[in-house]
């Protein structure tokens, strides 16, 4: 099978106009004020092409545009691409992160080898240059991912390896760029890890795939170590709520257990923190069955599940002194004779009895026995991360995820990985009003609310099952599934979710 595009980023030290490339890439902000040091360069010995471009109204710096330049043989490069940056007051480091994303992208649409990004200099001073050369190496991985593993034809295919090199003329700069660079590069290839399990379909990733999948990466990551419990094991746990979804499918269900050893001790008061992550390899609704529009997204419906396996596999790359834990319950909801239906109570791990109304709740009902079975660990914070309700995504549609929480400091941390990711995310609540919802008059607990506030609902499920330790529940439904694709991203899974986690984590250790 294809391997993914090979991505090798380093740094180089050369003044951008003196730079051989195949392209060249700098950034402009759109404020009109004339062009940065390195633009004028380039200009210069472009006799005013840059320039002219602007005076025409072609290219101003206008976010989400560019343009090309060929060098000519005026300048060493043969193509410059000036990407708009926008207003620099609504700049932010996203802003660094996806003009390199759209650079990678056309680079690989024009099959380039070497590219040359120099886009940290218009913000030169702006941002801290660690964060920039962090963002650029992101988004030169995000913007070249491509998923074609099962294409078989060869014609106009695209080249296996991108060469990405991030220029500047001062030693000083090269050496604090590299360090955002190799934290960036281990996180990017962490995001593409992702984005190509998660891309795969029903009949390729199942729980038991998924399982070997963690497994063979923690073999050959230093720090990991891998646990696995089967449908005999869950039996034996009584994890009744993962062993109920998984019951309708021949693929049995499964829960990984990712353990990370960190080689440097921890700081003092460095919580020991749990990552839970839904695996559903494919979401049919069950009995409940969900409607045929549409239904094959429900690939990704593992998504979270793989941002945890792959923010692991991040975590233990960065050697990251923090205690950290991967869960991801994984099974297929499918209708059978044998699935779970409307109107089965169900015991979870817990203890806590759950009266099922729809057997498409299915997430909650997986995730609340890896919650429970980490609030038994002692886990003095517990995330979990869940592509959980379509209400949500009617709430904040794509562009957010849902973030609730029972504490007000773990919000705020979340809120600031989410600024320094890119990956955005926005409080909703999911208190006692919401929880009262999810009684039942038969068990302790139903698996659905009423018809509003359905993302509330679910995580005043979930909420019920961490016991006091600080939690945090990111509901992604949506923002794993780009069916169109972007300017700087490929259709089909984001991987959403492993920048934000691996930036949470890494913001403890600073
Ligand atoms: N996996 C879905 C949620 C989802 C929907 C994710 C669309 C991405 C796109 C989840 O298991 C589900 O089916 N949720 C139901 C819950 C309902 C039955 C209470 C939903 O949102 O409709
Ligand atoms: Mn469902
Ligand atoms: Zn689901």
């Amino acid at each position: 099978m294809k391997q993914i595009i090979a991505v090798d980023i380093k740094t180089r030290k050369v003044e951008p106009a003196r730079c051989k490339t195949d392209m060249l890439v700098v950034g402009r902000f759109s404020d009109g004020v004339s062009l940065d040091k390195v633009g004028k360069a380039l200009d210069e010995k472009l006799g005013g092409a840059i320039a002219r471009l602007a005076k025409l109204g072609d290219f101003v710096g206008k976010a989400g545009t560019s343009a090309i330049v060929y060098g000519d043989g005026k300048l060493p490069a043969q193509r410059v691409m000036l990407i708009g940056l926008g207003e620099p007051k609504k700049a932010t480091l996203d802003t660094i992160r996806k003009a390199a994303a759209t650079a990678a992208n056309q680079a690989v649409n024009m099959k380039i080898q070497t590219l040359s990004l120099a886009l940290h200099q218009a913000a030169q001073g702006k941002f801290d240059t660690v964060g920039m050369g962090k963002a650029m190496a992101e988004g030169a991985y995000f913007g070249s991912y491509r998923y074609d593993e099962f294409i078989t034809e060869s014609q106009n295919g695209r080249r296996n390896a991108l060469k990405v090199e991030v220029v500047d003329a001062e030693a000083g700069s090269i050496k604090t760029l590299n360090k955002g660079l190799a934290a960036g590069a281990v996180i990017g290839r962490a995001q593409s890890y992702a984005r190509t399990i998660a891309n795969r379909p029903g009949n390729v990733i199942t729980p038991s795939t998924l399982a070997r999948a963690a497994v063979e990466m923690a073999r050959g990551t230093k720090g990991l170590q891998c646990t696995v419990f089967d449908a005999r094991h869950l039996k034996t746990k009584r994890m009744g709520g993962i062993l109920a979804v998984g019951a309708g499918s021949k693929n049995e269900p499964r829960l990984i257990i990712l353990k990370y050893t960190p080689a440097k001790t921890p700081a003092k008061g460095s919580p020991r923190v749990a990552l839970v992550g839904k695996a559903v390899t494919f979401d049919s609704g069950g009995i409940s069955i969900k409607p045929s529009a549409d239904m094959d997204q429900m690939k990704l419906d593992k998504s979270g599940g793989i941002a945890v396996l792959a923010a692991m596999k991040a975590v233990a790359e960065l050697g990251l002194p923090v205690n950290v834990w991967g869960l991801i319950p994984s099974a297929e909801n499918l209708p059978s004779g044998s699935s779970y239906r409307p109107g089965d109570i169900v015991t979870t791990y817990s203890g806590k009895t759950v009266e099922i109304l729809n057997t498409d709740a299915e997430g909650r009902m997986i995730l609340c026995d890896a919650l429970a079975y980490a609030a038994k660990q002692k886990f003095e914070t517990i995330i979990d991360i869940a592509t959980l309700t379509g209400a949500c995504m009617v709430a904040l549609g794509q562009y957010k995820a849902g973030l609730m929480s029972n504490d007000d400091d773990l919000i705020e941390m979340l809120r600031k990985a989410s600024e320094d990711s890119g990956e955005n995310v926005w409080h909703l609540p999911s208190g006692d009003e919401y929880a009262d919802e999810m009684k039942s008059k038969i068990a302790d607990l139903r698996n659905t609310g009423g018809r509003w506030g359905g993302a509330c609902t679910a995580a005043a499920f979930l909420r019920q099952f961490v016991g006091e330790t600080k939690w945090a529940h990111l509901d992604i439904a949506g923002m794993d599934i780009l069916q169109k694709g972007t300017d700087y991203a490929a259709p089909g899974s984001t991987g959403f979710g492993v920048r934000l986690l691996v930036t949470y984590l890494m913001n403890l250790t600073t």
